[in-house]
C-alpha cells in the first residue's frame, strides 16, 4: 500500500444557508480545496462524496454525476464520480474510499468530499428523514427519532455511571466555547451550564443545547501520495490509518448500549496500522450529535476507562487548554451537523490544527484523530493523521 497525503482542504461556512444550493455549497468547498492544493480541477483522477439523503432534502440523487457535472469535470475530463452513504458517517467513510484509491494506485490525486442542505425541508421532514439512519422497522417506525434514541443511550449511561446532568452540560459549553473561536461555526457564542440546563427538553434527558442542529455545509479534502503531496504543499498531512466497524443498526440489538462497539473497535484497527498508543494523540475531532456521544466516543476510542469522560470533562482535559483537547472546531454540537459533510469538516479541523493555521483555536498538535458515527453506531469510520 502506498502512504498517503492530505495536500488541500476547503470548508463552507456551516449553518441555514438560504443563499446556496446543494451544488453551490460542495461547488464553494470543492473550489477551497483546489486553491489550497494550488492544483486544477482536471488533476484530479476521481471524486468521493459523501451525502446522506439528498433524495429527501433537496430532491436530488444522482449525487456523483451532478457534482462531476457542476464542478466542470464530467465532460472534460468525464472523471469517475461516487456518491458514497453511511447515514452521518458518509463524509467519513467518502473519506476512505479516497484514501483507498490514492493507496491502493487506483488514483493518483483524489477529492474526498461532503455535502448536506438540510434546511429546505420543515422541521418534521428532516426529523424523519434522519432516523432513516435507524432501523426504520424496529425503530423510527414506532416514533423514535434520533434524540430519543441518544436520550435511551443517555438515561442507560447515567444509570450506571457516575455522570451528572452539569458534567453532561459541560460538553456543549466547552464546544461552544470552541465554536466561538471557529469562523465556519453555525454557533458562535458562548453559553453556560444554565444556558444548557435551562433550554427545552428535548428527549429527557437531552435538551435543546445537548443537541446538534440541523445545518448546510461542505467540506473537502484532496488526497495524494506521500511521495506527490511536496509538489503541492510544504505542509502535507500523512493519513496514519483508516479504519472502519460496524455494529447492529438498531440499538436494542447491541450487546451494551451505552458503548459503541463499533467504535471500539475501529479504534483499536486504526491504533494498530498507525502503530501509535493513546498518549501519541495530541487532539481529537468526536462525533457529538448529542452531549451523550462525546462522553461514550471519548472512553469507547480508549481515552480513558467507561464512566471518567465526564470527569475529565469537568477537569477540563479536554478543552482547548486542556491535555487532550477534544472538537477543537466546536464539534457537531456548536459548528454544526451537515450530516454528510461533518466526517470531512472533521479532517478540514485536524489538517487545520496539524498545520498551525486554527487560529483562536489552535492547539499544540502533531497527531490528531478524527471519529464519525453513523445512526447510534452502526458504521463508524476512524482516521489519525500526523505531521
Ligand atoms: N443548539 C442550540 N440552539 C439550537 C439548536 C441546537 N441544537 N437547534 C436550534 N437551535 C436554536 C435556533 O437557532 C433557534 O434560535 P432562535 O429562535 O434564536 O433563532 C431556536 O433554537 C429554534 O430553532 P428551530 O430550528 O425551530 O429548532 P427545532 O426545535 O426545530 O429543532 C432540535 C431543535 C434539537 C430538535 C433539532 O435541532 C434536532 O433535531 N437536532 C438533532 C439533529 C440530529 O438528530 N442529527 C443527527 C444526529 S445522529
Amino acid at each position: 500500500m502506498r502512504e498517503v497525503a492530505v495536500i488541500g482542504i476547503g470548508c463552507t461556512t456551516f449553518g441555514e444557508k438560504w443563499n446556496s444550493s446543494f451544488r453551490d455549497l460542495f461547488i464553494e468547498a470543492g473550489a477551497r480545496a483546489l486553491e489550497d492544493a494550488g492544483l486544477a480541477g482536471e488533476k484530479i483522477d476521481a471524486l468521493f462524496i459523501g451525502n446522506m439523503s439528498a433524495g429527501r432534502f433537496v430532491e436530488q440523487e444522482h449525487i456523483g454525476a451532478l457534482i462531476a457535472d457542476y464542478a466542470g469535470l464530467a465532460t472534460t475530463t468525464h472523471i469517475p464520480a461516487t456518491r458514497v452513504e453511511a447515514a452521518c458517517a458518509s463524509g467519513g467513510l467518502a473519506f476512505r474510499q479516497g484514501v483507498t484509491a490514492v493507496a491502493s494506485g487506483m488514483s493518483e490525486i483524489v477529492v474526498a468530499a461532503g455535502v448536506e442542505k438540510m434546511t429546505d425541508v420543515a422541521s418534521g421532514t428532516t426529523v424523519a428523514t434522519l432516523a432513516g439512519a435507524a432501523d426504520r422497522e424496529w425503530e423510527a417506525f414506532i416514533g423514535a427519532t434520533f434524540p430519543g434514541l441518544y436520550a435511551m443511550i443517555a438515561n442507560d449511561y447515567m444509570h450506571r455511571y457516575p455522570l451528572t446532568r452539569e458534567q453532561l452540560a459541560m460538553v456543549a459549553v466547552k464546544n461552544h466555547y470552541n465554536g466561538a473561536r471557529n469562523p465556519i461555526a453555525q454557533f458562535q457564542q458562548e453559553i453556560n451550564i444554565e444556558t444548557v440546563i435551562n433550554s427545552s427538553l428535548v428527549a429527557d434527558p437531552l435538551r435543546l443545547y445537548d443537541c446538534s442542529p440541523i445545518t448546510d455545509g461542505a467540506a473537502a479534502a484532496i488526497l495524494t501520495t506521500m511521495e506527490r503531496a511536496r509538489e503541492f504543499t510544504d505542509t502535507p498531512v500523512k493519513v496514519l490509518a483508516s479504519a472502519q466497524a460496524s455494529d447492529s443498526i438498531a440499538l436494542h440489538d447491541r450487546r451494551d448500549i451505552s458503548t459503541l462497539d463499533a467504535t471500539v473497535v475501529a479504534a483499536k484497527r486504526a491504533f494498530r496500522q498507525a502503530g501509535l498508543e493513546h498518549s501519541d494523540v495530541d487532539m481529537l475531532e468526536v462525533h457529538d450529535c448529542f452531549t451523550i456521544a462525546e462522553i461514550c466516543a471519548i472512553e469507547d476510542l480508549g481515552f480513558c476507562r467507561k464512566g471518567e469522560a465526564g470527569k475529565l470533562t469537568e477537569e477540563g482535559v479536554t478543552s482547548l487548554q486542556g491535555d487532550l483537547p477534544v472538537n477543537t472546531s466546536g464539534g457537531l454540537k456548536a459548528c454544526g451537523h451537515p450530516v454528510g459533510a461533518t466526517g470531512i469538516k472533521q479532517i478540514v479541523e485536524v489538517v487545520q490544527q496539524l498545520r498551525g493555521e486554527a487560529g483562536r483555536r489552535q492547539v499544540d498538535a502533531k497527531v490528531g484523530l478524527a471519529h464519525n458515527v453513523g445512526g447510534t453506531g452502526a458504521t463508524v469510520t476512524v482516521h489519525i493523521l500526523g505531521v
